[in-house]
């Protein structure tokens, strides 16, 4: 029988906890991580979450199939599938600035129904299961009600393909830029969501992201009442590539700048 989203959820929010504290032990630590592009790094800790994450799954639901950053797809005989990000926000991960977490999702007929976003720094997890609600350790949140760019904080981040492709994710930068109140960029594209999710954030754009970043977020984004769709407002897919989230509020007015840019382009 497959489980249902909150068990799912339960089993995410333990596993996501349990992989932080993995993290938390390289913390502060001189990291030598290895390259796995020009500038896209991997470090021994990506490596042990992960590992943890795949051991567990595995242990719990030997059928399920699994999608995970560092070692890719495992075939599965069952309908559920987890999407793992074992630690996003690697660049910060190995200069020690204190903004990365663990990402877990389970999809069930290519529909995703929990999230679980850890921040072992803060100790602080965001959750979600398809149709209950959004929480942050366990109370619910919601997006923002700021309706215009004027007053809105934004975030965004850069692919790692910036330097090879600058455009247009350098000049939407500078248009977002002069039209919000703030824009960071703060290198967590799972954390953004949730920042979003629980109104820190009101809007969030990024392109050549991959599903395990942006599955866990996603749903708690949509569950915490906003909006997630592709830069021109149509669906979201997850092998998508492309996200503009916000509060709902601000859609219009952000896929109204990324329209203009994708004109120029
Ligand atoms: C990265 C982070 C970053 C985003 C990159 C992602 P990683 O994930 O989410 O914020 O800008 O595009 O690849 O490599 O730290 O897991
Ligand atoms: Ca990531
Ligand atoms: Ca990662």
């Amino acid at each position: 029988m497959t489980p249902t989203p909150r068990e799912l959820r339960a089993f995410a929010d333990a596993l996501a906890r349990e992989a932080g504290q993995i993290l938390l032990e390289g913390w502060g630590r001189i990291h030598h991580p290895e390259r796995k592009g020009r500038i896209d790094l991997v470090t021994e800790y990506d490596r042990r979450s992960e590992a943890l994450v795949l051991a567990r799954i595995r242990e719990r639901f030997p059928t399920h199939a699994i999608l995970a950053e560092e070692s890719g797809v495992q075939e599965g005989a069952a309908t559920t599938r987890w999407l793992v990000d074992p630690l996003d926000g690697t660049t910060n991960f190995a200069h020690n600035y204190p903004f990365f977490c663990v990402s877990i999702a389970a999809e069930v007929d290519g529909e995703v129904v929990a999230g679980v976003v850890h921040d072992p720094t803060r100790n602080e997890t965001f959750a979600a299961a398809r149709g209950e609600g959004a929480t942050l350790d366990g109370q619910p949140i919601r997006v923002s009600d700021v309706a215009s760019l004027e007053d809105a904080l934004l975030v965004t981040g850069f692919h790692y393909s910036i330097r090879e492709k600058p455009e247009p994710a350098l000049s939407l930068f500078r248009d977002f830029l002069l039209r919000a109140q703030g824009i960071r960029r703060d290198g967590s594209a799972a954390l953004n969501q949730c920042y979003l999710a629980c109104g820190r954030f009101d809007g969030f754009w990024e392109s050549h992201l991959s599903p395990w970043d942006m599955a866990a977020g996603t749903l708690i984004v949509r569950e915490a009442g906003g909006l997630v769709t592709r830069f021109d407002g149509s669906p979201m897919r997850l092998d998508g590539r492309q996200i503009l989230a916000s509060n709902g509020r601000l859609h219009e007015a952000m896929q109204a700048l990324l329209a203009a840019a994708e004109a120029r382009a």
